[in-house]
């Protein structure tokens, strides 16, 4: 599955998908693609890869046409044994709008890398609006979302971030209509918060909410600084939710890839 996470506000994208990812029974390539930053490298893997990697050398590989020889190089690990993996995010914003047409390619690229066995977790940042129907040409990921399977909004379940949420999810249902796969494809993972229920939250912005996640501020702040939790760390809440959030996203998934399916058509008999 290619999944891509984002936020109407910066609400814990980057912590979830680092989350999912360790998390996640299954070999994962987490792609950090917000257009403002990536931040495991600096933070979850405290410097330990170099910066001569990442999205941000993509754009060149992408325009001298070396991209699908040289993607692999540009993947660290994520854990000791590699299993899971890292597209390093940019190291400036500034640099994203070179990527305007390394978006696709590189979807392509995290599709062959899906055929080979891998869950595709992608950090879409925080989506910037344009109009009440449109993405801003400022946010140039878009096209990811478009091609996803899954596209999960990341809302803490409170009133301030459920309506900062709605008018995205009005964008983002418009924009995947009109040119992804439909506005099926949008999910909520919702961060939960005292006095608000999922429900509540998924009927107030008209969006399934297809995982929660504990709100535990202490892992996720060793997730955001390469930092240790009290015990072990595979029993920390927001680790073990993960689990249970990873299987809900993967049934959504493929819930989804069946439902946009096209049908077998039956062969005309001959005349
Ligand atoms: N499940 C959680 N429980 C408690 N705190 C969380 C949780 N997820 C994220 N946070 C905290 O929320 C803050 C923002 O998290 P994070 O950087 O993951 O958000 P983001 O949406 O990626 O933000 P940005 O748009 O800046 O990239 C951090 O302080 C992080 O520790
Ligand atoms: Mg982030």
């Amino acid at each position: 599955m290619i999944v891509a996470l984002l936020s109407a506000k910066s609400s814990g994208v980057t912590t979830t998908a680092l989350a999912l990812a360790l998390a996640s029974p299954r070999a994962t390539v987490l792609a950090e693609c917000d257009p403002s930053g990536g931040t495991v490298r600096a933070g979850y893997l405290q410097g330990a890869a170099t910066a001569a990697v990442g999205l941000h050398r993509l754009a060149t590989a992408e325009r001298d046409g070396s991209l699908p020889e040289v993607f692999e190089r540009h993947l660290v690990a994520l854990d000791a044994d590699g299993y899971r993996l890292l597209l390093p995010g940019l190291t400036d914003p500034a640099q994203a709008p070179s990527l305007a047409g390394t978006w696709e390619p590189l979807h392509r690229l995290l599709r062959v890398m899906e055929e080979d066995g891998y869950d595709v977790l992608v950090d879409a940042g925080r989506a910037v609006v344009e109009s009440s129907h449109r993405l801003s040409s400022l946010y140039s990921p878009a096209p990811l979302l478009r091609l996803a399977d899954l596209v999960l909004l990341v809302v803490r379940a409170s009133a301030p971030a459920v309506a900062a949420a709605a008018p995205v999810v009005r964008v983002l249902r418009e924009d995947l209509d009109r040119h992804g796969t439909g506005a099926g494809a949008l999910g909520l993972v919702l961060i939960e918060e005292v006095g608000f229920k999922a429900s509540e939250v998924a009927a107030a912005l008209g969006v399934p909410v297809v995982a929660t996640l504990p709100d535990d501020p202490e892992t996720a702040d060793a997730l955001g600084s390469g930092g240790r939790v009290r015990g072990r760390f595979a029993l920390a809440p927001l680790i073990r939710a993960s689990r249970s959030a990873h299987e809900q996203i993967t049934i959504a998934a493929t819930r989804r890839r069946v439902q946009i399916a096209p049908r077998p058509t039956l062969e005309a008999p001959r005349v």
